[in-house]
């Protein structure tokens, strides 16, 4: 097994293609996004109510400067969908809603400049993006206008530009997203741009690396188990390119859950706590972008636990090592398992750049607890080499150990996430 995988983690850093350095990119995006905090993405019917405007930009950020994010890296905040203004101005112009947006975005931008964070915002390569936000007209998409929208984008400080695939006139997404990645480059200001639909998430298609610094591997994640579980099933694809320059990104992190911010929050969380570990802990080891949508100007136990966790934004941002991905599956008695990626039992690891390990142990039944045992050597490690272990998110070290370690009687959905390190 170790053999296998050491030669399939070769296999893949030689089939990288050449990344797209703009300069912005050399580690995964740490940031927060409007689209969960601020609306109901949970329900995935339209329903979507997205109330987000310049003051409660402004709260968020101010939050991220003295909540402890900034101070680990976060530094991105990103409008999602619902932003613009239903009409383009006379010029042809992109405009955002005038009644959310009165300062409009430059000043925006030069606020969150000032502060020493970035700003993002969404588009479509269609012509209307996939949300009216419960008015009634659509909402411009960028198509017919990529370099106009690049420039506009450029203008107003953008440093982030997420790019969706709703709308009319969706017909190639490998030449559309080139156009647009082409126009933002044309701007002279570097910009991150992340892909979120249009093209196969298995295997994704080579050219995403050559126009873009992250894109999706899945569809939307929401905030309940079985949608998490296939973000986490995206990251066993071992297909996926990832690199300085070229994240593979598991959408938004809802650490904490998005419904507490709500009105009508009867669902809060909707996921528990052992299961937002577990995707933190799965989208930290694999450097996804760590793009936060909940509410973070009120800071749970475990958004604390996580989105704070010193050790594991460390690993997250470790761009001279290969992120992690799924090493095996465990071979204790209670863990089945059909193939690599399917199993009761999944552990993922990596090889940190200052030699020490990192890995994530499973439970990915939805029923009755696992015992789950990682084999040193499924790392790269001498079996004979005795590894001080130690429990990432408790911050509490669980002794010395020689061959393996096992984690006892794991809850479902339970993960536990180590760092090893030659003792
Ligand atoms: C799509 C995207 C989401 C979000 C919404 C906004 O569903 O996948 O991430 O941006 O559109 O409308």
């Amino acid at each position: 097994m170790a053999a296998t995988m050491v030669l399939t983690v070769l296999a893949v850093m030689a089939s990288m293609v050449a990344a797209y350095d703009n300069g912005v990119a050399l580690k995964p995006a740490l940031g927060w996004n409007t689209w969960c905090t601020l609306s109901d993405c949970h329900n995935g019917d339209n329903n979507y109510f997205d109330r987000c405007n310049e003051w409660e930009l402004r709260e968020i950020a101010e939050a991220m400067l003295s909540n402890g994010m900034h101070d680990l890296g976060f530094q991105y905040i990103n409008l999602d969908d619902c932003w613009a203004a239903q009409e383009r101005d006379s010029n042809g112009n992109i405009q955002p809603d005038p009644s959310r947006f009165p300062s409009g975005m430059k000043a925006m931008a030069d606020w969150l400049h000032e502060k020493g964070l970035k700003f993002g915002l969404y588009t479509s390569m269609g012509t209307e993006t996939c949300n009216h936000g419960g008015r009634p007209l659509p909402i411009p998409g960028s198509f017919g206008h990529y370099a106009e929208d690049a420039k506009t984008f450029a203008e107003w400080g953008m440093d982030y530009v997420k790019v969706d695939w709703c709308g009319g006139e969706l017909n190639d997404a490998q030449t559309q997203h080139t156009e647009l990645s082409k126009a933002l480059n044309a701007t002279g200001r570097p910009i991150w741009l992340e892909l979120c639909r249009g093209y196969s998430y298995d295997p994704i298609p080579d050219y995403v690396t050559e126009v873009a610094q992250s894109w999706r591997i899945t569809g939307d994640h929401q905030d309940e188990w079985s949608n998490t579980k296939t973000v986490i099933e995206g990251f066993m694809i071992p297909s996926n390119q990832a690199g300085p320059n070229q994240w593979n990104y598991g959408d938004f992190l809802m650490t904490g859950g998005p419904g507490c911010n709500l009105n009508n929050s009867d669902h809060c969380p909707f996921s528990s706590d052992d299961e937002y570990r577990t995707s933190f802990s799965v989208w930290t080891i694999s450097s996804s972008p760590l793009i936060v949508s909940t509410d973070i100007r009120n800071m749970t136990a475990v958004m604390k636990q996580c989105l704070l966790n010193k050790q594991a934004i460390a690993i997250n941002q470790d761009h001279e090592s290969t992120p992690g991905r799924l090493i095996g599956q465990a071979a204790d008695a209670n863990c089945i398992a059909s193939d690599l990626r399917t199993g009761d039992c999944p552990i993922f690891g990596r090889k940190l750049s200052d030699g020490t390990y990192a890995a994530v142990l499973l439970n990915f039944a939805d029923q009755g607890t696992r015992t789950v045992t990682l084999p040193f050597n499924w790392l790269g490690v001498a079996s004979n080499q005795t590894m001080a272990v130690y429990d990432i998110l408790e911050q509490k070290s669980l002794g010395n150990f020689t061959g393996s370690f096992t984690a006892k009687d794991l809850n479902p959905h339970q993960s536990i996430f180590l760092s090893l390190t030659a003792a």
